[in-house]
This record gives C-alpha cells, sequence and structure tokens, in this order.
C-alpha cells in the first residue's frame, strides 16, 4: 500500500461522525507502534512529523522511504498518510518535494494577509502533486503560552478566508493547547468551534493539543465537526513511562536485557496501547 493523501479519510470521517487521528512520530520505534495499532484495528491513520523531528529523523527523504519501507515489510493495508506537523514554509516545500503524502502550512504566526498568500501557493504546489493540505488560524498555545489557561481562539471570519482557499482540513484554535493542561484550563470552547463549523460547512476541523483532554470534551468536538486529532504528549509519556518501568525492574541486567532492542521493545509496545487506546475514543476504529 502506497502512501495516501489525508483528504478522503478525513472526507469520510466527517461523513461518519468520528476522527482520525493524527500521531506525531519520535523515533524508528513510534513508526512501527503506530503502524501496528492502525493495521490490528483497522484504523486509517496520519503519521506527523515535527521539523525538530524531521531533522532528528534525517530528513523528509529518508523519513518518506523508512515509513513506506515499513508499510511494505509490515504489509500495511490500511491507509496511511504521512503528514508535515506545523511546517514553516520552507519545510513544506521540502516535504512536498521529497514525498510526503500530506502538508500542514502552520501560517498562524504571520498576519492574516501573509498566511493567505503562503497558504494559498502551498496548496498550488500540494495539489499539483495529489497531496493534502491542512491550514492553521489563531495558534495553538503551548507551555510557554501566556495565555495558557484560556489557549487561543480562532476568528471565524479568519477560518472562513483561508477555508476558501481550498485547504483539505483547517485547525483552527479553540482554548486547546499542546502538551499538559494546567489546573486552571478552561477546557474546549464549543460555541466557537460551532460558530466555525457553521462557516466551512463540510471541511474537516482539526483539534492540535488531543493529549489528556477529558474524554466527553473529545466527544462533544467530533460531533461539531472535528474530524482529526493530534496527539503526541500522551504517547511520549506512555514511551517514557514503559521504560522507566524497564529499567525500575532490572530488566537491563537479565540475560540479553540490555540490547537497545529489548529496552526499546517496552516503550513501543506502551505507544501502541496508547494509539489504538486513542482510535477507540475517536470511532476510527474498523474504518479503514
Ligand atoms: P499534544 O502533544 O498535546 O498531544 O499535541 C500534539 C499536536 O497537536 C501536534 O500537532
Amino acid at each position: 500500500m502506497k502512501l495516501v493523501s489525508a483528504k478522503e479519510m478525513l472526507d469520510d470521517a466527517v461523513k461518519g461522525h468520528y476522527a482520525v487521528g493524527h500521531f506525531n512520530l519520535n523515533n524508528m520505534e513510534s513508526i512501527r507502534a503506530f503502524l501496528l495499532a492502525a493495521q490490528e484495528t483497522k484504523s486509517p491513520i496520519i503519521l506527523g512529523l515535527s521539523g525538530g523531528t524531521a531533522k532528528y529523523m534525517g530528513g523528509y527523504r529518508t523519513i518518506t522511504d523508512m515509513v513506506q519501507g515499513f508499510i511494505n515489510f509490515l504489509d500495511i493495508t490500511v491507509p496511511v498518510a504521512l503528514h508535515v506537523d506545523h511546517g514553516k514554509y520552507s519545510e513544506v516545500l521540502d516535504a512536498i518535494e521529497n514525498g510526503f503524502s500530506s502538508v500542514m502550512f502552520d501560517g498562524s504566526a504571520y498576519p492574516i494577509a501573509v498566511n493567505i498568500e503562503k497558504t494559498k501557493e502551498v496548496v498550488r504546489l500540494a495539489h499539483a502533486k495529489g497531496i493534502s493540505v491542512e491550514a492553521e488560524v489563531g495558534g495553538i498555545g503551548g507551555e510557554e503560552d501566556g495565555h495558557i489557561a484560556r489557549g487561543e481562539c480562532a476568528d471565524p471570519n479568519q477560518c472562513k478566508m483561508i477555508a476558501d482557499l481550498g485547504v483539505d482540513f483547517l485547525a483552527a484554535g479553540i482554548g486547546n493547547i499542546h502538551g499538559k493542561y494546567p489546573s486552571d484550563w478552561e477546557g474546549l470552547h464549543f460555541d466557537l468551534l460551532a460558530d466555525i463549523k457553521s462557516r466551512v460547512g463540510d471541511l474537516p476541523l482539526v483539534l492540535h493539543g488531543g493529549s489528556l483532554i477529558p474524554a466527553d470534551q473529545i466527544r462533544e468536538a467530533i460531533r461539531h465537526g472535528i474530524a482529526k486529532i493530534n496527539v503526541n504528549t500522551e504517547c511520549q509519556i506512555a514511551f517514557t513511562e514503559a521504560t522507566r518501568k524497564y529499567f525500575e525492574e532490572n530488566k537491563d541486567r537479565e540475560s540479553k536485557g540490555f540490547t537497545p532492542r529489548a529496552v526499546l521493545a517496552y516503550g513501543l509496545e506502551a505507544t501502541k496501547e496508547m494509539c489504538i487506546k486513542k482510535m477507540e475514543l475517536f470511532g476510527s476504529i474498523g474504518k479503514a
């Protein structure tokens, strides 16, 4: 199975009232964990790459070849999209030239006029190659952000302007943030989400910062048109906690437990389990 654009799987998710999980790659083990989780549950999946991880893992061409190689080697038959996460313009162009099947151009830090201009150009270049495009309006807050309790919120008018450029799916801040949520977090703003949805119609909407959001809010977000949910932190924590347990139980001192493959196997399995747990919550199981 060749890598696919994320457009069709997300249009199907909107029609079917579920969401497809976007899981961030961090290393080779995560490629294996996510592909096995998707295949085992017959779920479509989007594998996302931040700019930092793209550099760490050898650049876009290396990652494309690695992911496609694993798809072939593991006989993966479910749809897999390989997607740039929060791409800068130059990163998006690099990924388009190097085999990615989907890109996110994050122009949310630019004035809206510049965001529009650059997004338009990304849509032109990506669509010429059958690559799907995600755009962003109203940045997603993060741990260092000054407005953590609320998270940034998108302007619905701007969402409509970006949607009209022909993007395939749209990330809009609705109070969500990356990483761990603070105890005084106000929750997702469903009134804003409903307003955005009423202006963009059936365009699939994307929820970033999908880790550690209470399950009832995730279900409500899907009911309001969220069709792609990005998860990274919870999978990272699952990997690291499992690895910690491995050492705490002195498994590295047993037999060949010191080999890196044995050490990393625990984290890989925990990542896969977390991925399946999220797919269950998102409703994507059996949809491939
Ligand atoms: P979390 O790390 O909060 O799960 O967010 C992931 C994300 O939104 C990647 O774009």
